[in-house]
């Protein structure tokens, strides 16, 4: 059983990265229908609509466009328009958001300068707003450049509009975590969705979530404002139990999860009065980031090949 839900993970995960599939899958019905699970809808007043109902719950919420492994120049000064237009209608509507970005949107792939740009222009657009900007971690294929271009930026703005994240099955992330505390930098921990080699990341589940839960107490013991990201209870009841030792106020982290993902216990966190951000992605492009989200859960999987045969 573990090994089919292992190897149905690799196989999804490498399906998520063909590039091909991204345009043939978004016409595809039923898939479509499937991934609105995950994504707020394909355009930017979905997300807002989708925004405005977390808000009532009590829960803050952190926009994506998605677009990721951009290759050509225009396309990432499209992507830089979009998060514009994005952050411009955050403040019109009054909703409580934040964004998300990925370098690879900014062409970080094929231009390392010019991701930087994409992204200083990002950024310099939430200062002007008094927002934040969280720079999504993607493969280990990039995460130097990633931190490198986070670091770039905070050194320009400041952390209280960029910050990082860490994935906790990467081995190099404990080191990462103390080494950008000490910067006061920023960090959303989660526990890392892409297909990497044992060379670099954990294996095991059971490394992932001991390492979950060492670098978590790096966070919480540094004095900067975190992001914890999970809809594991183990990782979750494990922050509330350190939090509590360590005496922390309750606004002193927030805890992150995915849109449609544990509504329940998204809502009943919210409720004990601990800051939450649900992460909500929308855009034309699900494909990859719809793929991550059914290689987490294998169960999620048969549920997409029922509809499919049913439908
Ligand atoms: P785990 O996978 O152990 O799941 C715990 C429980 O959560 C499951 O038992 C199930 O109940 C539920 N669950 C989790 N995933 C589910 C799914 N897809 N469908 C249904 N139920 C599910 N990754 C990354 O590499 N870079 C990034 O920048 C980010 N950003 C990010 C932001 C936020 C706000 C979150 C919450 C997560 C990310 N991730 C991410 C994804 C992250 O790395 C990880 O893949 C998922 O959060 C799943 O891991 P869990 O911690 O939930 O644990």
């Amino acid at each position: 059983m573990l090994a089919t839900a292992h190897l149905s993970r690799s196989a999804l995960l490498f399906l998520s990265r063909r590039e091909g599939l991204k345009d043939v899958a978004t016409r595809l019905g039923p898939l479509r229908e499937l991934a609105g699970r995950f994504i707020a809808g394909e355009t930017l007043e979905e997300a807002v609509q989708a925004v405005k109902a977390l808000n009532a719950q009590g829960l803050m919420a952190s926009f994506d466009h998605l677009n990721e492994a951009v290759r050509t120049v225009e396309e990432t000064r499209a992507e830089v328009g979009e998060y514009r237009r994005l952050m411009t209608r955050i403040d019109q509507v009054g909703v409580r958001a934040n964004v998300s970005l990925k370098l690879t949107q900014c062409g970080l792939l094929f231009d390392k300068a010019l991701a930087l740009e994409n992204a200083r222009a990002v950024v310099s657009e939430a200062a002007s707003r008094g927002s934040f900007v969280r720079v999504d971690m993607e493969q280990s294929a990039v995460t130097q450049d990633t931190l490198d271009t986070v670091r770039a930026l905070h050194a320009e703005f400041g952390e209280a509009h960029v910050g990082a994240v860490l994935q906790s099955y990467l081995r190099r992330t404990e080191a990462d975590a103390r080494a950008l505390c000490a910067e006061r930098v920023r960090i959303r921990l989660c526990k890392g969705a892409y297909l990497e080699e044992p060379r670099v990341a954990f294996p095991d589940k059971r490394d992932v979530d001991a390492n979950f839960i060492r670098v978590m107490k790096v966070l919480l013991d540094s004095g900067v404002y975190h992001g914890i990201a999970t809809h594991d209870e183990r990782m979750i009841d494990a922050t509330l139990d350190y939090a509590e030792r360590q005496r922390l106020p309750k606004g002193a982290f927030e805890f992150q999860m995915l849109y449609g993902i544990r509504r329940d216990l998204q809502v009943q966190l919210a409720k004990t009065g601990f800051p939450v951000r649900i992460y909500v992605p929308y855009g034309k492009y699900w494909y990859p980031y719809f793929m991550r989200r059914l290689a987490e859960r294998p169960a999620n999987l048969w549920f997409v090949v029922k509809n499919m045969v049913k439908g």
